[in-house]
């Protein structure tokens, strides 16, 4: 077999900061795009030659085609070995467990997330390091260096790989070996919770449904809740991955996850509810007519996790990401254990998971995880949530309840502001970091500002800084508006205005949300001037 080095120029990589690279599916199809930022992933993280990689995807359109280019050029470099999910198909969870489980130097992911696939939609490709979590801040910076300065990159001329069949083959020297992408992932969500208790839940009529949304847990959920746990059959929804994610957006929140959301808030709807996205590490939660927003979702899950075998020791500690709610804090501080605020983004959780500093670890975002994996992970919250149902044997509103009443209630909310004009976006921001230091004592649209800064971040781990991190305004009587430029979007600017407000009065728990965080959305939106800044008169997306 020949290999051919092909002489090239640098590319668009992705923003220092960030890991991994979304782009328009197109862009990476173009040519030499992907065969570039392969080259500078492997290039960027010390070379292939004689190391284990694992690849897969999440089975969007393009997903096939790129795993053999990435496998024919893994071969050019020397690595060893690839483990491949069957059919290219692995989530991000499944991945991230077996590059610990198999000792591999790391991993390259197929997946935009949450953002819609198809040819006119999104791809992206990331790298995982060895302690199975998102590429470290310093990988990643010599990742985009090498997009910056490449000149060649090199692959195998050889025929497609066979991803359909179990089994190892050889790509000249490369040891190419596809498993199934469930049963390692399945077995170790098996060694964490109780499934008996969970079976006899459902042997007693408990019903759930959960929405795959046409993405990569389809299998996952299949075979586990309705396989293993006896959920009865049609209890996974949309459980077939398609390139498209059946046309929709496979973001599990109650505006994309609304067939769910409908189902959950009938009259005959069922006990439970969950939803993943398209590479499976975030999840939705939903009980009957109960959403549960993911920051009170993650101090549910600090609050009881110990009912489950995998965690009955207790927690090391928490941590969650700023802009979450302060719920889970308030949970940490009655347990008396640490709790860590960290800034957005799964890989500033890998130092504290490594180091043992945190068990439990999540995001306002919908992402939750613990030191199980080093990726959130949208099933394993879904099966803590119902290995604590097994065990309490309340309904999640009852839960929820129960919570507030121990800990008080953190309303909260998001809002978007998509696609804004960057330069716009960027004034508003430097206007407003400009005002931060004298706002505190003063008051506006009603509210008393007690605090205000701009979030920087000093990993307690590694020691590693991270400045800019999101402007935050802390209000008198308990209310937080956080605004932070997303930085996943892929046009744009994206604004996220985070609201929040604690309410420790048990009569006040059945309030509207959007009403109760309103006063705390105006007195933002008035002392960031956003609409006239921005010339945006409402958001986007609210969840
Ligand atoms: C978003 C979420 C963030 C999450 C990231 C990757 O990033 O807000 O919590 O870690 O996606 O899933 P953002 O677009 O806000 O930068
Ligand atoms: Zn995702």
């Amino acid at each position: 077999m020949t290999h051919t080095t092909v002489t090239t120029q640098p590319i668009a990589g992705q923003k220092p900061g960030t890991s991994g690279l979304r782009k328009r599916t197109k862009v990476f199809m173009e040519p030499h795009f992907l065969e570039n930022y392969v080259q500078a992933i492997f290039d960027g993280t010390g070379r292939v030659a004689g190391k284990t990689l694992v690849v897969g995807g999440d089975g969007r359109y393009f997903n096939d085609r790129a795993i053999q280019v990435i496998l024919r050029m893994a071969a050019a470099g020397g690595a060893a070995r690839c483990i491949v999910g069957q059919g290219g198909i692995l989530s991000t969870p499944a991945a991230s467990h077996l590059i610990r489980k198999r000792g591999a130097s790391g991993g390259l992911i197929l997946s935009a997330s949450h953002n819609p696939g198809g040819p006119d939609a999104d791809f992206g490709l990331k790298y995982n390091g060895a302690n199975g979590g998102p590429a470290s801040e310093k990988i990643t910076a010599e990742i985009f260096a090498r997009t910056q300065d490449i000149a060649e990159y090199h692959i195998l001329e050889a025929t497609d790989a066979d991803l359909g069949t179990l089994g190892e083959s050889h790509l000249g020297d490369l040891v190419v070996e596809i498993v199934d992408p469930v049963t390692d992932y399945a077995a170790l969500m098996e060694d964490l919770f109780d499934f008996d208790a969970i079976a006899a839940l459902f042997a007693g009529g408990f019903a759930m449904k959960f929405d795959a949304m046409h993405a990569v847990t389809g299998p996952y959920a299949t075979a586990i809740l309705e396989g293993r746990l006896g959920a009865v059959k049609g209890t996974v929804m949309n459980g077939v991955p398609s390139e498209d994610f059946g046309g929709g957006h496979p973001d599990p929140n109650p505006i994309w996850a609304k067939d769910l959301m409908d189902v959950m808030y009938a009259d005959d709807a069922p006990d439970f509810g969950a939803a993943s996205d398209g590479d499976g590490d975030r999840n939705m939660i939903v009980g009957r007519g109960a959403y549960v927003t993911p920051s009170d979702s993650l101090a549910l899950l600090a609050s009881k996790a110990h009912l489950a075998p995998g965690y009955a020791k207790g927690l090391a500690g928490v941590a969650r990401s700023m802009p979450t709610s302060g719920a889970v804090d308030r949970v940490a501080a009655a347990k008396g254990i640490g709790c860590y605020e960290t800034p957005t983004g799964w890989k500033f959780f890998g130092t504290l998971l490594d180091a043992g500093k945190v068990t439990l670890c999540g995001e306002e975002s919908a992402g939750t995880g613990s030191d199980h994996v080093r990726e959130k992970d949208g099933l394993w919250a879904v099966l803590l949530w119902l290995n604590i149902l097994a065990e309490t044997k309340m309904s999640v509103a009852d839960l929820m309840d129960e919570m507030w009443r121990d800990y008080g209630r953190c309303y909260y909310t998001r809002h978007d502001y998509e696609d804004v004009e960057a330069e716009k976006a960027n004034a508003m921001f430097d206007a407003l970091r400009n005002k931060l230091p004298g706002l505190a004592g003063s008051d506006v649209a009603g509210q008393t500002v007690e605090w205000a800064d701009e979030f920087a971040y000093d990993d307690p781990v590694d020691g590693s800084h991270a400045a800019a991190q999101g402007l935050r305004i802390g209000f008198v009587g308990g209310g937080r508006a956080v605004f932070r430029l997303s930085g996943t979007g892929t046009v744009g600017a994206t604004i996220r205005l985070y609201l929040e407000q604690l309410e420790t009065d048990a009569s006040r728990f059945g309030l509207d949300p959007a009403e109760v965080l309103k006063p705390i959305n105006e007195a933002a939106l008035a002392l960031s001037d956003l609409a006239a800044m921005t010339g945006r008169s409402a958001p986007d997306v609210i969840t």
